[in-house]
């Protein structure tokens, strides 16, 4: 059990928690929200033991395990699958305690606890599942998103982003009883987001997720945790639950309710414009009742202290851009280039909602990076249409900020280098301004970036981006980091803008709310997608299942050619000699179990045999909790049991 009673926690000035009381149970699936810089992922530092409470008690089992995702860009040669099988921090404790068993081993091999020691250390690191770590590490990989050749490449020689998938595995890998994940859904894109969470689903231990994406917090969490004010509540249920409950309080709160009227008519008008002009079609209808949802809770989006919106564009070309029998992909260095799509017809036209679709690595960064102009067409022509200008906002954009510089020297630079070519005001005083209606205070504005939490960054890269008045809007991924309130703010926004979109996202809620109509960039092809995202979501898991079949056959390849490499008949028989060296001990101990299994079952029926009885109540605790004990003896026993069995078939094998 975690509990905190009324924690105290700063960071710098800034007050994060001020007598903040809340309880976490074991086994509980936990979602920590609450808006950008509020303070979940210092929380995450006090939860990890980096950070240390400046008031209250803070306290957590001192036995659990804990998994985390470590926030670094990992920099080594290994290989994926190692580097992942490496996050299994019992098995890498275990396989350099039996390296030390085995040297002294190998000085004095006569010494009987020693080699005792041996057999241990063996079938500790088998109890551990030394046999199937790899395995375990690979479908971790392929799950995320990697190809099966990909499992053997060095770390080094993937993108930032995937080696942050990488990081995630390595988490994941790691047996824990309490699992800590900050924005796990950043990196991923919808397939492998899927995927993750199936896994989490099965997860057993105590989780805390922090996420502002809905739909995943839903798959997932079961119990939420609140932060604002500096203060946290705890809500059983998960995301949507807990978002409803708070409309309802909200509305309770009248004045706080009256102030926000303004706001929600204003998004009421949009809905209702929105909904009268709908076609019949299916995506329209999906966007229909995402937009339902934002009527909802309304007073939620109000309290957002933070909306804005896209100036309109001065002139929009139609088309926007006309791509014929084009190709896309990389040149590399003495190599023929890699084409990733071929033969793409696309026409994009003003005023046109594009959700761009696809399974990993199918190519949808290839695509929106040659529209973007980040890289030429292979073969084929782009033209873009007069005056198109291309607002872009990718993932990797926040690595384009300077840490050591504030908000606003970003902006006084972007407005130098822009120059005339916008027609917005580039003083200082009036960029302060500008910064200050993306919710970036006095203060903020000069607050090194560095030092900013994820979504302040965002939001920074986003204004900039609003700043530049394109016409088509290019957004991969561009909801990373950003709280509930503002994605909301981002959809209405995209909703209003009169421009032209195409998006890359995995935020299903987004999509739904701002695309009606979708591509689909798969098997080096960009088509029509004729669903909606439910479809998506089956066509997904579909190819999936072909993708891991294609995996597991070129596994069971690469075993048949292993089995074909028969060992010597020497080596056959030292083999059995040593197998049955480790079968000793272990038989011994599966005896020992048996005995001890036996006992306890005697004592446990008398045990029951007493409850069945009135008893004195100090009496009926006293044999409940002596009952206990023993159920969690044998429960182990009975796991050890197996595992000793197990291990001596695969020995005998
Ligand atoms: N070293 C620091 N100096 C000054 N302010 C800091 C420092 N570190 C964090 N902060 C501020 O503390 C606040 C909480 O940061 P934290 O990263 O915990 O937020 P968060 O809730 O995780 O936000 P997000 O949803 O954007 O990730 C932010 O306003 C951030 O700017
Ligand atoms: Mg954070």
């Amino acid at each position: 059990m975690i509990t905190l009673k009324n924690v105290i926690l700063r960071r710098s000035a800034k007050v994060l928690l001020d007598g903040a009381s809340v309880t976490i149970n074991p086994g509980e699936k936990v979602g920590l929200v609450g808006r950008n810089g509020a303070g979940k992922s210092t929380l995450f530092a006090l939860f990890n033991g980096t950070l240390h409470e400046d008031g209250g008690d803070f306290a957590s089992p001192k036995q659990w395990r804990l998994a985390q995702v470590a926030q670094n860009m990992p920099e080594t040669d290994e290989s994926a699958t190692d580097f992942v099988v490496g996050g299994d921090t019992r098995l890498t404790e275990l396989r350099e305690a039996l390296a030390v068993t085995e040297a002294a081993h190998a000085a004095d091999p006569d010494d009987h606890d020693i080699g005792m020691d041996l057999a241990h250390a063996y079938t500790d690191l088998a109890d551990a599942g030394e046999h199937d770590a790899v395995p375990r590490a690979q479908a971790l990989i392929l799950g995320l998103g990697f190809k099966a050749h990909e499992l053997d490449q060095p770390v080094n020689s993937f993108s930032g982003g995937w080696r942050m998938r990488l990081q995630l595995a390595r988490a994941l890998m790691c047996p824990s009883d309490l699992l800590l994940l900050d924005e796990p859904t950043n990196h991923l894109d919808l397939d492998a987001l899927v995927w993750l969470e199936a896994w989490l689903q099965k997860y057993a231990g105590t989780m805390i997720v922090i996420s502002h994406d809905r739909e995943f917090l839903d798959a997932v969490t079961d119990v939420t945790l609140h932060i604002e004010h500096a203060k946290l509540t705890r809500y059983g249920g998960n995301y949507s639950a807990f978002e409803t409950l708070r409309a309802q309080q909200m509305e309770l709160q009248q004045s706080a309710f009256a102030k926000q009227q303004d706001k929600i008519a204003h998004l009421q008008k949009f809905i209702d414009r929105f909904k009268a002009k709908a076609s019949k079609a299916k995506q329209a209808q999906s966007r229909v009742k995402a937009l339902e949802r934002m009527e909802k809770v309304a007073p939620l989006l109000a309290e957002a202290d933070f909306s804005f919106e896209f100036k309109e564009p001065g002139n929009i070309p139609n088309p926007m851009l006309s791509i014929s029998d084009a190709s896309f992909g990389y040149l590399i260095e003495d190599e023929p280039p890699k084409t990733i799509l071929r033969g793409v017809n696309r026409s994009v036209l003003a005023g046109q909602r594009i959700g761009i679709l696809g399974a990993n690595g199918q190519g949808k960064s290839t695509l929106v990076k040659t529209i973007a102009r980040e890289m030429g067409a292979l073969a084929g022509t782009v033209t873009e249409g007069k005056g198109l200008n291309i607002g872009y906002f990718a993932q990797q954009e926040l690595d384009v900020l300077r840490p050591q510089d504030t908000p606003l020297e970003h902006m006084v630079r972007m407005a130098r280098e822009l120059g005339s070519s916008v027609k917005e005001r580039t003083g200082e005083q009036d960029l302060r301004g500008y910064l200050g209606s993306f919710n970036f205070s006095g203060d903020m504005v000069k607050q090194a970036v560095g030092t900013m939490s994820g979504g302040e960054k965002a939001r920074l890269v986003l204004a900039m981006m609003v700043w530049q008045r394109p016409n088509l809007l290019l957004l991969d991924e561009p909801t990373n980091h950003l709280d509930l309130a503002t994605r909301e703010a981002l959809a209405v926004a995209l909703n209003e803008f009169e421009g032209t979109l195409m998006l890359v996202s995995h935020d299903r809620a987004l999509l739904r709310s701002v695309c009606d109509e979708f591509w689909l960039v798969g098997r080096g092809v960009v088509t029509d997608f004729d669903g909606d995202l439910d479809d998506y979501q089956r066509y997904l898991l579909d190819e999936a299942k072909r993708l891991r079949e294609e995996a597991k056959l070129a596994t069971r390849e690469a075993a048949a050619v292993v089995e074909k490499a028969a060992p010597s008949p020497q080596a056959a028989a030292q083999d059995r000699q040593q197998r049955s060296e480790q079968a000793k001990p272990l038989k011994r101990e599966l005896a020992q179990i048996d005995e001890r299994l036996a006992a306890a079952g005697t004592e446990k029926a008398s045990l029951e045999a007493r409850l069945a009885n009135p008893l004195p109540a100090p009496e009926i605790a006293e044999a409940g909790k002596r009952l206990k004990t023993l159920n969690d003896e044998i429960g182990q026993l009975e796991e050890r049991w197996l595992a000793l069995s197990d291990r001596l078939e695969a020995l005998a094998a």
